[in-house]
């Protein structure tokens, strides 16, 4: 737990894995960051010291920590070193930027979030669903993670930036996630900085597949221009003013940036965690039953529309569920800006901190039966667990998820669209895995067989 200002820190270093010479724990972390940040848990407590290529970092596992970093009053924490490994690939958009930088996009952007405007997106995310079940046969085999990337893809695109893309640029948008994962996995390596500098596949693969990204972008960006003013986010970036600040609009490559990071964040999150929703489901018969029964019950013979999400009450637990068990960020991480204290030591300036999101939601001081996939445990809510910060798959603080409003939505009526007319039973002989490229995934898709329930939508 973190120490109160009467306590006084200890200044000896917490135990941690020793890890290699030069290269200290990185290999460790990137072979398997589960299995890593796990059994540090296990071995060391709430607190555990390591090094990567020299770095300290310090993983914290309690929420009392995980608030100070997150929340941060002070204003100590950066998102640092770790997290430039995403800049080639979002380069000034949001997630990245700091300080009054940060606020201003922040303040920019927020207006398409409002949950006003957010409720405006709930016809489109089912009209997407709906088309992706008409789509499907009984006794069809699919990779559902491939399906839910998809659609997510599909909805991000016509919400976010009032655009349908072609098949030819879904699938440039999806070939520059895999190159981006490759590019991020070779940046990792110990010689990841060395290795950047050389045209090797992953770094040529990249470039190639990131030009062909920002070519969808600035499709979307011109025509914009043309259209004018249509009230999406994408109109917002091309026609927005500061007007709380000093009235600047976004430059072009700002806008691009954003616009890449809203288009990446926005559906590759959703997608992977309704991938592992319906990989648990296939696994939970029980649980996939009362999620039909409940969409079968609130729905009836209709559509889902906006107005049906608070009776959705066990489609949301689900999606909770599933973000408690799959994070998409196993561990958020961030740099501190000067000596801070965290569970009782003192943690030098400079240093890493890993807020392990992976380990709280799971353990046991906190959660009744953890291993269990129980929705019911969401009943209440969210929200309690969330202001103790024993559940934080949308991170915390100013740095919050600005989609999360949007992602319970889309998560809640996805999962009671598809579920109602579809139970996936998922292949034995593939093992469900995580591959943390750079969002958390289920390795190798999740190849599935498609019953059809009696009940679809029209
Ligand atoms: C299940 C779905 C999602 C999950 C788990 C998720 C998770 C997160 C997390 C953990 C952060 C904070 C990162 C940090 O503190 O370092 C974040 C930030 C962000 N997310 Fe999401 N997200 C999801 C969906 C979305 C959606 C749907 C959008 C957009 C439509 C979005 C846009 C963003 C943006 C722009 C930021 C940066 C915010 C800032 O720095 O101020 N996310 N997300």
């Amino acid at each position: 737990m973190a120490e109160t200002l009467t306590d006084t820190p200890r200044s000896t270093r917490p135990s941690g894995p020793k890890g290699r010479f030069l290269s200290g724990s990185l290999s460790d972390f990137r072979d398997d960051p589960i299995r890593f940040l796990s059994s540090n848990q296990e071995a060391y407590g709430d607190i555990a010291f390591f090094r990567f290529l020299g770095l300290p970092v310090y993983q914290v596992s309690h929420p009392d920590d995980v608030r100070t970093v997150l929340v941060d009053p002070e204003g100590a924490f950066t998102k640092g070193e770790i997290l430039e490994g995403f800049r080639p690939l979002v380069g000034k958009g949001i997630l990245l930027s700091e300080g009054d930088v940060h606020k201003r996009k922040r303040r920019m952007m927020q207006p398409a979030f409002h949950p006003k405007r957010v409720k405006e997106y709930a016809a489109e995310m089912v009209r997407e669903a709906e088309a992706l079940v008409a789509s499907w046969e009984h006794g069809q085999e699919v990779d559902m993670a491939a399906e839910m990337n998809r659609v997510t893809l599909a909805i991000a695109s016509r919400t976010l930036f009032g655009a349908e893309l072609t098949e030819r640029e879904m699938s440039d948008v999806a070939a520059a996630m895999r190159a981006f994962a490759g590019w991020y996995h070779q940046s990792t390596h110990p010689l990841g900085r060395l290795l950047q500098h050389f045209p090797t596949e992953a770094t040529v693969t990249f470039r190639e597949a990131k030009k062909r990204l920002s070519a969808v972008i600035h499709r979307m960006m011109r025509e914009r221009r043309k259209s004018g003013d249509t009230g999406d986010i994408l109109s917002m970036l091309v026609f927005a003013k500061d007007a709380d600040g000093d009235g600047a609009a976004f430059t072009d490559e700002e806008i691009h940036d954003e616009a890449v990071t809203l288009l990446v964040a926005g559906h590759e999150t959703t997608g992977a965690t309704l991938a592992w929703a319906f990989a648990r489901l296939s696994d939970e018969p029980e649980v996939a039953e009362k999620l039909a029964a409940e969409a079968d019950r609130v729905l009836g013979d209709r559509s889902a529309s906006f107005e049906d999400v608070p009776k959705l009450v066990y489609a949301e637990g689900v999606f909770a569920e599933t973000l408690r068990f799959y994070p998409s960020a196993l561990a958020l991480p961030r740099q501190a800006q000067k000596d801070v204290v965290l569970a009782g030591h003192e943690v030098p300036k400079g240093s890493i901190v890993l807020t392990a999101a992976y380990c709280v939601h799971r353990d046991p001081r906190f959660w009744d039966e953890p291993e269990a996939f129980r929705p019911e445990r969401w009943e209440g809510g969210v929200r309690k667990a969330r202001t103790k910060m024993t559940y934080f798959p949308f991170g915390g603080g100013s740095r919050v998820c600005i989609g999360e409003a949007f992602a319970w939505m889309e998560g809640t009526l996805l999962l009671a669209t598809i579920a109602r007319a579809f139970v996936g039973k998922r292949h034995a002989n593939h093992p469900l895995a995580s591959e943390t490229l750079f969002t958390n995934r289920p390795k190798g898709g999740v190849p599935m067989t498609l019953a059809s329930r009696s009940r679809r939508p029209r």
